[in-house]
């Protein structure tokens, strides 16, 4: 569905963003994209929507080479929420802004208008309907611009830091929303910092560092790496923690296995 090979990538003359990216995600897969600040990981989605061409290898979406087909075509099988809402939104009003897209590709006005409700619902707007974009609070336009891809329903999903501003409950939200639309058949990528995030609801991860993938694979075995996560300087999940404090050997991410591991610690230290 989307694959990478030996991708290259140079904003700048002799600086490498990203260095000879070797990666596959099949169809219906839900994966996280994690690495330090300028590790490469805006860059890297920005080609597999077509925004950025490699300046070395090859970029494949659905059989489409990224090079060969025009952004227009491709940004409407892959889309692409923006890290910074405030680059993706521009419409008068919320409804205007979630509609925008769907007029463009000439929907009838009752699935426009079908579409458009379901958004302001299901991201919690209604409040707010008739308002300006930019009246909203950061987390709220991120609601908004995400509600504005997922309006025109593209086949892949890339959120690029989600739950960045999110309180815990849209973290809730949001992460229920992914599954949904992944159980759908939908490929969903999510760049992100938050490790508690992806140890909780994702479950395979790609980590980047200088602009190559440094690991990728389930997420209760990357997570529990702490030489991997050490480079690319991402912060342990506290279960990952918690594993490595009491010595558990394989370390791991899910609660009920280090519940029941510890309570069989706690038995044998009695017994
Ligand atoms: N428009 C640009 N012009 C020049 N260099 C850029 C540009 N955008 C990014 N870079 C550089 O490319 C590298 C990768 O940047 P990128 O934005 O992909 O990182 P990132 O992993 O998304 O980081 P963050 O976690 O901070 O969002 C960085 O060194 C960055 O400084
Ligand atoms: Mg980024």
């Amino acid at each position: 569905m989307i694959s990478l090979e030996g991708v290259t990538y140079s904003y700048m003359p002799g600086i490498n963003a990203l260095d000879h990216i070797d990666l596959n995600i099949g169809a219906g897969e839900l994966v996280a994209i994690v690495g330090e600040n300028g590790a490469g990981k805006t860059t890297l989605v920005k080609h597999i929507n077509g925004l950025l061409k490699p300046s070395e290898g090859r970029v494949t979406v659905c059989g489409l080479d990224s090079k060969a087909v025009t952004v227009a075509s491709l940004a409407r099988k892959v889309g692409l929420v923006f890290q910074n809402p405030d680059h993706q939104l521009f419409a008068e009003t919320i409804e205007k802004e979630l509609s925008f897209a769907l007029v463009n590709f000439g929907l009838p006005p009752d699935e426009i208008k079908r579409r458009t409700e379901w958004a302001i619902s299901e991201f919690e707007l209604s409040q707010y309907a008739g308002r300006s974009p930019f009246m909203l609070s950061g987390g709220e336009r991120k609601r908004l611009a995400l509600a504005s891809v997922l309006c025109y329903g593209p086949e892949v999903l890339i959120l690029d830091e989600p739950t960045t501003g999110q309180d815990n409950r849209q973290k809730v939200r949001m992460a229920s929303l992914l599954h949904k639309l992944n159980q759908q058949g939908k490929t969903v990528l999510v760049v992100t910092h938050d490790m508690e995030f992806v140890s909780d609801y994702i479950p395979r991860v790609v980590v980047m560092s200088h602009g190559r993938v440094i690991a990728d694979g389930q997420s209760g075995d990357v997570l529990v790496r702490r030489d991997i996560l050490e480079r690319a300087s991402l912060v342990p999940p506290q279960l990952a923690e918690i594993s490595w404090e009491l010595g558990l050997d394989p370390p791991s991410i899910r609660l009920d296995d280090v519940v029941a591991r510890l309570a069989k610690l706690i038995g044998g230290a009695k017994a």
